[in-house]
């Protein structure tokens, strides 16, 4: 699994340089390079001391010496300081490798071996302070850029010195690379440090040929170049790599993220608990006793954010549970925005109507500020795709003052869960200046006026006829047909899709008279239930519960049969509140608020699980719910979870 490393220097200034007391004292001993493995053409692995690394020499940047001495070929670790003023000092230096240190698990001292100085100036030169300073950390090369070469003559010491005549460098990033000697001249690659996918939530690793925050992409968005696997075996083998990258993604890579992995998901993005995962090994959910289920579908990517400090988002989708339901098990922020906030092309279906895109993360604000440059008004989707009436934008700014607390769907099963959530919620009321007030869903959904005369189980029943007649016609139908003229078989597929890609359950007369009554439903749904005034965009705000009511849900189905643990997801539709925003087109996100104990039927002694609550809000007010997570982060009512064991 590859990951890669993540600088953004040009935001932090003048970091002091505790930790670099240890590099400056000569008697430490740099980790000579190792050659470890040789991948494709052009891809090694070494290692320095116990780290691993890797890069990619093809899509090196090569560099002609103007002077210099020749070295044998073989790759060697530098250290890349792009200095901003034409005279660099040993303060300069000090800062910079400073910052490396503190904020680059990819760089550490071994990279000191040979120091590469460019600069954006015509002219450069190191002063004294800065040669003498060179001298402290031992480095056997130094290798200057075209500025420096006026100067180079006097800039002299125990290293050799090479000076280059091109100036490609402008194109390589700061902190630690690797360079050896080609025909060409002096050929530098970008370096990646090699994590291992403890918890296996990862398909693939891949490395990008940028710089940037980094993160995972569920693997049902298209990347160009890789096949996309969608979870099945089947799909893998008649599915070749995808030509075009999902504008989505496009978007975090123009943003300047870092892709380092495509995350596991259950077969075609559905539902399925572990034990029904056939392909591919569900992931390991980090928290507790390591054996609580993922759930699904977007599995991967959030036990990646629950487990790997080295990952900053992970992308996933959800059409009727998947994003909120493996963030709460995960114990991470995770949203279902309003639907049609992120167009889907170029990513596997289950169906238009309902699905939508989703990021997880550790730390709200994080999460709040990748969320407001992701979902930008360009990405939208058309709404002949969502079914669904244009956004309302003719309201105020204000928070809303109402939460409404659903009275058929709570308290939490677990008593000391629900006393988390009422923490929470005295601290929101009293941070916010908002009410508590009972809320009935059924009675509600039986209230609607239009359409008219339906109760909550016939209304959301046409969810279902929307996702399998959508999912049938997208994936089912193609998958089925284009397999059995290649291999002779049907593919192999778990349920419910075995049954589903069969033969379509609903007309096409039928699948549009749903579409009709959900577009019917939402307009009243947004009238008389969660509505727009003067002053806000979503009068009030509705808990969810997504999970177990603070129960344990475990990865092996027959431990949740047992009365102190639960299943995810109660059989049928509406058994959570989760269906709800899938049908109506709210915006639905998973908050980490708490944890609590259990006893581990696995472990055999008391274990620690996140509690997390759903907050929903009219669709189309999700920047008024950022605004609102950020202020329960500024009072310290929402917290950064850790990754590992336990969130808090
Ligand atoms: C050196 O380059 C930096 C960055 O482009 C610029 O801000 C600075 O003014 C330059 N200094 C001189 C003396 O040219
Ligand atoms: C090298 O020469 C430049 C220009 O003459 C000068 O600014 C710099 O201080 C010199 N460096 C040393 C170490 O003498
Ligand atoms: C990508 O592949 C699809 C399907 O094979 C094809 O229709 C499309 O034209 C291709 N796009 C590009 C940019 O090559
Ligand atoms: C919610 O409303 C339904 C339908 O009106 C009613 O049957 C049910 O008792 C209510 N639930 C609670 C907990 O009040
Ligand atoms: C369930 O949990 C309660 C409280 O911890 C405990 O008293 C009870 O024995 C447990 N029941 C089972 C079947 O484990």
């Amino acid at each position: 699994m590859f990951g890669v490393r993540t600088l953004a220097l040009s935001a932090v200034a003048g970091l002091i340089t505790s930790i670099l007391a240890d590099h400056t004292d000569q008697s430490v001993k740099q980790n000579a390079l190792k050659h470890v493995d040789t991948k494709a053409v052009g891809e090694h692995i070494f290692q320095l001391g116990d780290i691993t690394y890797f890069t990619d020499t093809i899509h090196a940047t090569c560099e002609q010496a103007a002077s210099g001495p020749d070295t044998d070929g073989s790759l060697f670790p530098i250290t890349h300081i792009i200095a901003d003023t034409p005279v660099v000092t040993a303060n300069f230096i000090e800062d910079v490798i400073s910052k490396y240190e503190q904020e680059d698990d990819v760089f550490n001292a071994d990279f000191l071996q040979a120091i590469f100085f460019t600069c954006f100036n015509a002219s450069a030169t190191l002063d004294a302070s800065a040669i003498q300073y060179l001298s402290t950390l031992n480095p056997s090369k130094l290798i200057l850029g075209k500025a420096f070469g006026d100067h180079a003559s006097n800039i002299t010491g125990s290293f050799s010195v090479t000076v280059l005549s091109t100036t490609n460098a402008a194109s390589l990033p700061p902190g630690p690379l690797v360079a050896r000697s080609e025909d060409c001249g002096l050929a530098i690659s970008t370096v990646y440090r090699l994590y291992t996918d403890d918890t296996r939530a990862f398909v693939d690793g891949v490395y990008p040929t940028s710089e940037g925050q980094r993160f995972a992409v569920k693997d049902i968005f298209n990347l160009q170049g890789i096949i996309t696997t969608s979870g099945s075996a089947s799909w893998t083998r008649i599915s070749e790599p995808a030509n075009v990258t999902a504008p989505a993604i496009r978007r975090l890579l123009d943003l300047g993220g870092v892709i380092v992995g495509k995350t596991k998901t259950t077969q075609f993005a559905s539902a399925a608990e572990p034990w029904v995962w056939d392909d591919v090994y569900p992931p390991l959910n980090p928290r507790g006793d390591g054996m609580l289920s993922c759930s699904g579908s977007s599995a991967g990517s959030a036990s990646a954010i629950a487990a790997y400090d080295w990952l900053d988002y992970a992308i996933g989708s959800d059409t009727g549970t998947s994003m909120r339901r493996p963030a709460a098990v995960a114990g991470v922020y995770g949203q279902r925005p309003s639907h049609g906030r992120m167009t889907l092309e170029g990513v596997t279906p289950i169906s238009y109507s309902t699905d939508t895109a989703g990021v997880f993360c550790r730390d709200p604000y994080k999460w709040v500020k990748f969320s407001r440059l992701w979902y930008t008004p360009a990405l939208y989707q058309d709404r002949s795709l969502t079914g669904l009436p244009a956004y309302d934008v003719s309201h105020g700014q204000s928070l809303p003052k109402r939460i409404l607390y659903p009275v058929d769907y709570l308290p939490l099963k677990n008593p000391a869960a629900e006393n988390i959530l009422q923490g929470f919620l005295t601290k929101v009321t009293r941070a916010m200046n908002m009410e508590i007030e009972q809320f009935n869903w059924t009675a509600s959904f039986e209230k609607l006026s239009q359409p008219a005369d339906f109760n909550l189980a016939r209304l959301l029943a046409n969810l279902l006829v929307m996702w399998t007649h959508e999912h049938y016609e997208l994936v089912g139908k193609s998958l089925v047909t284009m397999y059995e003229a290649r291999y002779g078989s049907y593919p192999r597929l778990e349920p419910p899709m075995r049954d589903r890609f069969r033969s379509p359950d609903y007309s096409s007369a039928e699948h549009e008279a749903a579409r009709e009554i959900r577009r019917l439903a939402a307009e009243a749904f947004e009238q008389q239930v969660l509505y727009s005034t003067a002053d806000t965009c979503s009068e009030s705000i509705i808990l969810s519960d997504i999970s177990t009511g603070g129960l344990p849900a475990y990865r092996e189905e027959k431990l949740n049969l047992s009365p102190n643990a639960s299943f995810l997801a109660p059989p049928g539709i509406a058994g959570t509140s989760g269906d709800f925003c899938p049908f109506f087109g709210c915006m639905d996100v998973t908050v980490p608020i708490g944890q609590v104990s259990y006893w581990s039927k696995k472990t055999l002694r008391e274990e620690t699980m996140p509690v997390t609550i759903g907050l929903i809000v009219k669709r189309g007010c999700d920047l008024m719910l950022y605004d609102l997570i950020e202020k329960l982060a500024d009072a310290d009512i929402l917290k950064t979870v850790n990754t590992g064991v336990r969130a808090f």
